[in-house]
């Protein structure tokens, strides 16, 4: 192991928005509202909030418990604790950080066209050609490699001098011109339409659709936590400091969620106001809308290239937090200069994601893997290791530093080995389902 000494987090506030950063991300600005627009709205929003609090929220305590007591990178953290065999949790973990941030970041790399293009109005004349033009191909390949630079030009700088100082400018910035947009759509005509549909609750669809919703939530709460790829782990090991981890975490969760249900504020009024149904089309649709919907606005060049930087600073604060899991075993383990670790991973990376550059059929496979497999499989690992391999030293790591009394702690412990493991494993069953189809 290397003799270098560890960098950590120079301040709560540092941590809590690194974390905040990486579960902000396109899962919020992009995928929860188009999710929920096509789930019945507002019913959908308690079935996820449900989801979020009581199975995501116990798990993310899950992964900050290994992380902080272990101060190890996810695949060693297990070996630390004394549990050598266990190690293939936080292999799983960081393998699924490797994979996703391979395709996160073409379409990363999209959203740095999209900022572009708005600027100059170029998809003003026909979004959908447009995305067609931009999203796959040697326009796609080059973007990902901008913001795969990006990402590596963060990371390299470490956990003090680049991600918490960065993440401590980005979220800031998103939260701000989020909720700007948020007041500037709630001025537009007939974009009230689009609080109703997004706001009230369609409970007729829900009851009908429950058995698809309920996986769909499920597996929306772990990713927009970032849960299940090692990153809450790898956060959680250079904190170096007791404050209580639950006040965190739900610190943490709570902003996640409310900058999901800001951006819904944002998007849903404006299509509304253009008479545009919201489809359920994923995630190529909902660029071809939006855009589509800021070429006929007033003043649409500039809020296409707010909107966008939102996406952007929202994909990039998440996308460190990846290459920091896997650059963390490197460093952890060998003399390599960090900037070397960083470039070298990231050049991987760019590799592997570049198939997805080339197609959304392919993005939605690389994503289909991710999310009903390597997912849900690390994060049960995980349950199992903490609930019933660790349980008494997790425990006590959770309640250290906080005045969480013994019975609070223990029914953490009831939700970590009950309850997150059902939704899970219903997720997981589910969802294999959908990839044999
Ligand atoms: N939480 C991010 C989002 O909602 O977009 C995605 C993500 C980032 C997942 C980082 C996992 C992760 F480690
Ligand atoms: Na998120």
């Amino acid at each position: 192991m290397s003799q270098t000494q560890r960098d950590t987090w120079t301040t709560r506030v540092g941590f809590i928005l690194a974390a905040v950063g990486s579960a902000v991300g396109l899962g919020n600005v992009w995928q929860f509202p188009f999710q929920t627009g096509a789930n019945g709205g507002a019913a959908f929003i308690v079935v996820y909030l449900v989801a979020v609090f009581l199975i995501g929220f116990p798990a993310m305590l899950a992964e900050f418990v290994v992380g902080r007591r272990a101060e190890r990178n996810p695949i060693d953290a297990f070996v630390r604790l004394g549990h050598r065999n266990w190690r293939i949790v936080g292999v799983l973990g960081t393998i699924s950080a490797f994979w996703i941030l391979s395709f996160y970041s073409v379409v990363g790399g999209w959203v740095i066209r999209y900022i572009l293009g708005s600027a100059r109005g170029s998809y003003f004349s026909g979004s959908e050609a447009y995305f067609g033009s931009i999203s796959a191909g040697p326009e796609a390949i080059f973007f990902h490699a901008v913001f795969m630079a990006l990402v590596i030009g963060v990371v390299a700088f470490g956990i003090s001098g680049g991600i918490e100082r960065s993440t401590k400018l980005m979220v800031p910035s998103i939260v701000l011109l989020l909720g700007g947009l948020a007041v500037w759509a709630s001025t537009l005509d007939g974009g009230a339409a689009g609080y109703v549909y997004y706001l009230s609750p369609d409970v007729s669809a829900l009851r009908a659709n429950i058995w698809t919703i309920l996986p769909a939530a499920v597996g929306q709460a772990f990713f927009t936590l970032s849960l299940g790829m090692g990153a809450m782990i790898t956060y959680a090991s250079y904190l170096g400091r007791d404050d209580s981890l639950p006040a965190d975490g739900a610190t943490i969760v709570v902003l996640n969620t409310l900058v999901g249900l800001l951006a819904g504020l944002v998007v849903f009024p404006i299509l509304f106001s253009l008479g545009v149904e919201p489809g359920s089309g994923g995630l190529g649709a909902a660029f071809i809308t939006l855009a589509g919907a800021f070429a006929q606005l007033p003043g649409g060049r500039i809020l296409g290239v707010a909107f966008f930087v939102v996406l952007l600073l929202a994909a990039l604060s998440s996308a460190i937090s990846l290459l920091e899991v896997v650059t963390s075993y490197l460093a952890d383990n060998t003399d390599v200069s960090r900037p070397r670790i960083a470039v070298g991973l990231g050049a991987a990376i760019f590799a592997l994601g570049i198939p997805s550059a080339f197609g959304l059929s392919i993005l939605g496979w690389y994503n289909a893997i991710a999310y009903n497999l390597l997912l849900p499989l690390s994060v049960l690992c995980l349950l199992l290791f903490v609930g019933w391999v660790d349980a008494g030293d997790a425990v006590t790591e959770l309640r250290r530093g906080t005045g969480l009394s013994e019975s609070s702690a223990l029914a953490w412990l009831w939700f970590v080995r009950t309850i997150v493991p059902l939704g899970v494993l219903v997720t997981l069953l589910l969802g294999l389902q959908t990839l044999a189809v």
